[in-house]
């Protein structure tokens, strides 16, 4: 059984961008089994912008999981919108974990928004000022719960999903002088502290698209304007009984926002 996984991030959704993803989203459940949202959702994280994400991606007829980015939080609006989202049926993550029934075959998703710091000989750390240990400090908890979410599920297949970057390598294209605000080396470690399939992120609209843990976890950054398509989709097959990993076997989509 092939698990098939849509996913996209930074859709910066408002009123002027509705309708534009729905064509392709339409197609969804004959390409995808499950759509998972990479964060940057909304522009600047309102309540009447999250409307705008619920009828975009409500009722598409497979699961849909997300996590939120950075432009989600900047209003102070997180629960309410956390609540238009998951009245329209997209399951928020942070921190946390949801495994969904494919068919048979157990889908684990861990997700967490992820923070920045940097990655490793280029990365900040917890030492001096106590502004620096909160920020270190933040990020560090973050990676935390997003291993221990991953760890803790039994399931088949296992995916992380966050907005912030777990590996450099999907940064190629940014200016190096923001790689430190851009993800972090410790949601890496998190991610290869479980037997992780697959690990998808945003954030970083001038990446690249593809990179790999220090584990060899396999990383697609789908920021929208990076895809360039209403989403992209793996196949994911579940790992046989002594197997070192499922296999991502291919990366398409049909559609073009
Ligand atoms: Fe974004
Ligand atoms: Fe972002």
């Amino acid at each position: 059984m092939v698990i098939r996984i849509a996913a996209v991030g930074d859709v910066h959704l408002d009123q002027d961008v509705v309708g534009r993803f729905r064509p392709a989203l339409e197609q969804l459940p004959d390409v995808a089994d499950v759509l998972l949202l990479a964060g940057d959702l909304t522009r600047h994280g309102t309540e009447s912008e999250a409307r705008c994400v619920a009828t975009e991606f409500g009722n598409l007829g497979v699961p849909v999981v997300a996590v939120l980015g950075n432009h989600d939080h900047h209003c102070d609006e997180v629960p309410a919108v956390i609540r238009v989202l998951e009245d329209a049926g997209i399951q928020v993550l942070e921190g946390t974990n949801v495994v969904l029934d494919c068919f048979g075959t157990r889908l684990g998703i861990a997700g967490a928004k992820g923070f920045g710091g940097g990655f490793a000989g280029r990365c900040a750390s917890a030492f001096g000022e106590p502004e620096m240990k909160a920020f270190v400090g933040t990020t560090s908890a973050i990676a935390d719960q997003l291993g221990e979410a991953l760890r803790e599920m039994e399931c088949d297949l296992r995916v992380a999903l966050t907005h912030y970057a777990p590996v450099p390598d999907t940064l190629a294209g940014e200016p190096l002088e923001i790689y430190p605000f851009l993800g972090s080396y410790l949601l890496g470690q998190a991610i290869d502290s479980a037997p992780t399939d697959l690990a998808l992120h945003g954030h970083a609209h001038a990446g690249s698209e593809r990179g790999t843990t220090p584990g060899g976890v396999r990383v697609r950054n789908v920021a929208h304007p990076v895809i360039k398509q209403a989403y992209s989709v793996f196949h994911l097959h579940p790992r046989r009984a002594g197997a070192s990993a499922g296999k991502v076997s291919a990366s398409s989509a049909p559609g073009r926002s």
